[in-house]
């Protein structure tokens, strides 16, 4: 099998909140991580062992109940207490989301793998980079996928978690939220190939995923030319 098709990639829609779940990993390690278990974990494990793939991790954007479950207005959504229990595995947070996401889950820190901006997973010849993405929540992370194909390019997948979405971004008026600090982490994004694929959190417009190139160009968020422009139009 050549490289450039190592990738695993399955994009799956979860729950009443159009929630975006994602398997990544690499066919030939016959292995992948779980993006944001909530809402179905069973179907998420299910389809992975339909696809001879075993679920080695889960990767969280940050810790609000539709990614990783809990209790929610009244209501109880499944996530990552759900999947300790069926399958213990190695729960990936930034080191500013670990106490949410023990409050939201029940998770204990035991159960956390605690990464910091810049570190880096792989399986197979895929490699996956955690990017710190605060404004949301203050431990947002984007998961960057790259796979090194024959030539040596890389061609990427953006899993941008409630940071980004299609043409528009994520709340910044929530508990912990910080509209600067989304600010700065929309401008890194943008200097991000035009090529790399959008893969957001939900499911907020017609399409699930979109160029970034398209992104940077037509989504006012993302256009925004300064911090100024920016807290202005999200109505501050
Ligand atoms: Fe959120």
């Amino acid at each position: 099998m050549s490289p450039a098709q190592d990738l695993y990639f399955v994009q799956q829609l979860v729950g009443d909140m159009q929630n975006f779940a994602y398997l990544i990993g690499s066919r030939s390690a016959r292995q992948a991580f779980v993006v944001d278990p909530a809402w179905n974990v069973q179907g998420l494990l299910d389809r992975a062992a339909q696809d001879d793939i075993e679920i080695v991790g889960a990767l969280v954007t940050h810790y609000h109940q539709d990614h990783v479950g809990g209790e929610i207005f009244g209501h109880r959504i499944e996530g990552v207490a759900k999947l300790l229990e069926l399958a213990p595995m190695p729960i990936h947070v930034h080191k500013r989301e670990a106490e949410g996401v023990q409050q939201v889950t029940g998770a204990s820190a035991g159960d956390l793998a605690i990464h910091e901006g810049g570190d880096r997973l792989e399986l197979g010849a895929v490699e996956i980079r955690l990017l710190h993405t605060p404004g949301h929540t203050p431990g947002s992370q984007c998961f960057l996928v790259a796979e090194r194909d024959a030539s040596g390019a890389q061609s990427g997948h953006l899993v941008a978690g409630d940071t980004l979405f299609l043409d528009s971004c994520g709340r910044v008026d929530l508990p912990g939220s910080d509209p600067r600090a989304m600010y700065e982490s929309l401008a890194a994004l943008r200097k991000l190939p035009d090529e790399t694929l959008l893969f957001p959190g939900h499911l907020y417009s017609p399409e699930g995923h979109d160029a970034l190139g398209h992104q940077k160009r037509t989504n006012p968020y993302l256009r925004a030319a300064s911090v100024e422009n920016f807290l202005e139009l999200m109505g501050y």
